[in-house]
């Protein structure tokens, strides 16, 4: 390494003892201690399968106390915590750190900010939806600027799993089901989250996650093995984190599964040939938590010593909670099992972010007075807004909304007036309170309407709900997932919605007045029937603080939807997963029954990949390709033709038809949001560099082949005209 710090780095090498090495690997979160006997994880454990109740839960947790091992701090057995998000204990603890060792090393302080810190913006999965890097940056800078504020050093984000499996709960963090699109929106998230200069006092370090291809977990169930192909891995999985290596980021985190039976904690050739060999990667590697000690689980460890063996061997820097490095590492070194250069590099890596936050300089880059103004400004809350509306993706529309200011309007649905509900899965920083509900924003708007829950105790209150109906012209039916439902533990088997919304759904539906349906979740959703009878169908996904205010700016057509689908729309569960950039098989579905397809659904799915509609309508033609030196462009011209202004992403996909391995149908290789006013017509150009074309063959060459390529541009997967090209 000849980077601008290693000098010091170095020396301070040279300086540490085995024990203050192997204690700048750990990283532990506060544990909790209090008038409980078991552990934290136990006793949360024992409210979810019912052996204490929440209130009995809420009473305990009350008496906790968080433990910081400070005597450990004290000593160098520390190197950063993970979780702590208020500057007073940041630097508290970080004082210690720097007055109190021996080498005053500072620490870091690391915390899940993945969409949002206080100021909570939609989950990733709808914030993708917006087809904006420009908005997923700014997002990220929000995030950074509240989050750095309470003391935070390195968020655990991007996370740019590509996840093509709708029951797989943490699809709702990340961008969706293609790779360009994760590429893409993780680039810019890093860029948001690390700013220009990594030292000043609003950039945070980005941790890439989860390295590598953990949403392609067997079945959608999480921390599930994942086997494939090495040409699938390169092509379709591990591109979105290299374009976060090459956006900068300053550090990775190693994913919960194996890939082909090698867990990616162990994986020297994930986290060294690769990460750091072929892309050239110099930040750090976090451990997911507990992950190191999980490689006994896995069957690949026979204990915790060889699994922190085999982690620190691969090039696994820092133990996030395991505790299997402090535990092992310098007995491990002192018998020789480990070199003590191996050890040194991971160190220096560490070290090396440390100094490049300018931590060394600078330990503490916040205080209370900074915290206590930097959250929840007007100026936040209204990036979130923006965000909120360009995430909601209008699903179906029968000349049923925008809805007039004086409709008679009834609202049903719990999660209409949940406040805490808006913030989604992985909102650790959030206050739910801070959250604007369905109802709260058309109070905001100035708008009548009666709203009726719907739901007790598990079922429809027919009565109730029959009631407030007969009292309005349309229904507004609010659906979907509670934060719960999705995010990480939370696979489902089935995606449907649950019976008793489902029944609300049918009786709303029963009184033959228009039905639109708003649906909050954190994944796509098996919806055929809600597709079939709703009137309008706007799909809000979690969209965070600002919820209420941006899905009432949409439905009386203050805003108009411009957002798109970034994941597919099942028929039923057992479809997934289904994703738009499948291969075609030998036997394309068809009518006929010798053909891949299941006899009880539909061949197509409800919604496709990049579908979204607007207030207004979009036509496209004059499709047109150039054959340059070294690459294609492919344009076409796409006009508004309703009565609005409104936006539209443009998109372009490719299709191999004849190649040595067989491609998939389409491709996405770029798109355009464009703004265009009622009547304007533009015309849209993508440059497609052929070398963008080529896959990896049989014996993992990277070919760029001759022949006939076909391009699609629309709006939509499903819906573009073609034109071909040959190469
Ligand atoms: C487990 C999750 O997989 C990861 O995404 C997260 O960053 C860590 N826990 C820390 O909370």
């Amino acid at each position: 390494m000849s980077g601008k710090y290693e000098d010091k780095i170095q020396k301070l090498l040279s300086e540490m003892t085995l024990e203050e090495k192997a204690g700048q690997l750990r990283q532990c979160g506060p544990s909790l201690v209090g008038a409980f006997e078991v552990s934290f994880e136990e006793l949360l454990d024992m409210m979810f399968d019912g052996r204490i109740s929440q209130e009995e839960f809420n009473r305990l947790m009350g008496t906790a106390k968080q433990d910081f091992r400070e005597e450990d701090l004290k000593a160098g057995r520390m190197g950063s915590y993970n979780g702590i998000g208020d500057a007073a204990t940041v630097n508290r603890l970080q004082k210690i750190a720097v007055e109190e060792t021996r080498l005053g090393i500072p620490l870091l302080f690391g915390y899940d900010v993945i969409h949002g810190f206080r100021t909570v913006t939609p989950i990733p999965l709808a914030e993708s939806c917006a087809w904006e890097p420009e908005l997923w940056e700014k997002t990220a800078r929000v995030a950074a600027k509240e989050a750095t504020a309470a003391g935070v050093h390195m968020t655990f984000a991007p996370m740019v799993d590509v996840s093509k499996d709708a029951r797989w709960g943490r699809v709702s963090e990340g961008a969706g089901e293609d790779v360009l699109l994760n590429s893409l929106y993780g680039a810019a998230k890093v860029r948001g989250f690390q700013g220009e200069d990594l030292s000043a006092e609003d950039s945070m370090a980005a941790c890439v996650k989860h390295f590598a291809a953990y949403g392609a977990a067997e079945a959608g169930r999480d921390y599930n093995r994942v086997d494939m192909s090495l040409q699938r891995l390169w092509e379709e999985y591990l591109p979105s984190y290299k374009a976060c290596v090459e956006a900068g980021a300053r550090a990775v985190m190693p994913a919960f599964n194996d890939i082909n039976g090698v867990p990616c904690s162990v994986n020297k050739w994930l986290l060294r040939d690769v990460l750091r060999g072929q892309w050239g990667f110099d930040g750090m590697t976090v451990s997911d938590a507990n992950a190191i000690a999980e490689c006994v689980n896995h069957g690949i460890a026979a204990d915790r010593a060889e699994a922190a063996q085999m982690a620190l061997e691969a090039g696994m820097d820092m133990d996030m909670t395991s505790e299997a490095y402090i535990e092992n590492v310098v007995q491990l070194v002192k018998k020789g099992a480990v070199k003590e250069e191996v050890l040194d590099q991971a160190v220096a890596d560490i070290l090396r972010v440390k100094f490049e936050l300018g931590l060394f300089d600078h330990p503490y880059k916040t205080s209370e007075e900074r915290e206590k103004d930097a959250m929840l400004r007007p100026e936040y809350r209204a990036v979130a807004r923006e965000a909120a509306v360009k995430s909601a993706v209008l699903l179906k529309n029968e000349k049923v909304l925008p809805l007039k200011k004086d409709a008679k309007i009834a609202v049903f649905g719990e999660l209409a007036a949940a406040r805490e509900e808006m913030t989604g899965a992985w909102a650790i920083g959030a206050d739910g309170n801070d959250c604007v509900s369905l109802t709260d924003g058309l109070d905001a708007a100035g708008v009548s309407y009666i709203y009726e829950a719907g739901i007790k105790d598990g079922a429809v209150d027919e009565a109730a709900v029959g009631k407030t109906a007969g009292e309005a012209e349309i229904l507004l039916c609010v659906l979907g997932e509670h934060k719960e439902q999705s995010g990480e533990a939370a696979s489902r088997a089935d995606i449907t919605l649950d019976p008793s919304q489902q029944a609300l759904f049918d009786l709303l539906v029963k009184t033959g007045k228009p039905v639109v349906v708003i649906l909050f979740n954190g994944r796509p959703l098996a919806i055929p029937q809600i597709a079939e009878k709703a009137a309008a169908v706007l799909e809000a996904w979690h969209p965070g603080v600002e919820a209420g205010n941006a899905l009432a700016d949409l439905l009386y057509g203050k805003e108009n939807p411009g957002g798109k689908l970034t994941v597919t729309f099942p028929f039923a569960s057992g479809q997934c997963p289904m994703y738009y950039a499948h291969i075609n098989t030998g036997r394309p579905g068809g009518k006929s029954k010798f053909t891949s397809k299941y006899l009880d659904t539909p061949l197509e799915p409800v919604y496709p990949f990049g579908y979204g509609l607007s207030y207004t309508q979009f036509a496209y033609s004059g499709e047109k390709i150039v054959r340059n030196e070294d690459s294609f462009t492919v344009s076409v011209k796409v006009k508004n033709v309703g009565e609005r202004a409104g936006d539209e992403v443009v998109q372009c996909y490719v299709r191999d038809p004849a190649a040595k391995r067989a491609r998939p149908v389409k491709l996405l290789k770029d798109f355009l949001k464009v703004h265009l006013e009622a009547g304007q017509e533009r015309e849209v150009a993508f440059e497609v560099p052929f070398r963008s074309l080529g896959y990896y063959d049989w014996d993992m060459n990277y070919v760029v082949e001759e022949g006939e390529y076909v391009f699609y541009l629309g709006g939509s997967s499903a819906e573009c005209l073609s034109i071909p090209a040959v190469l």
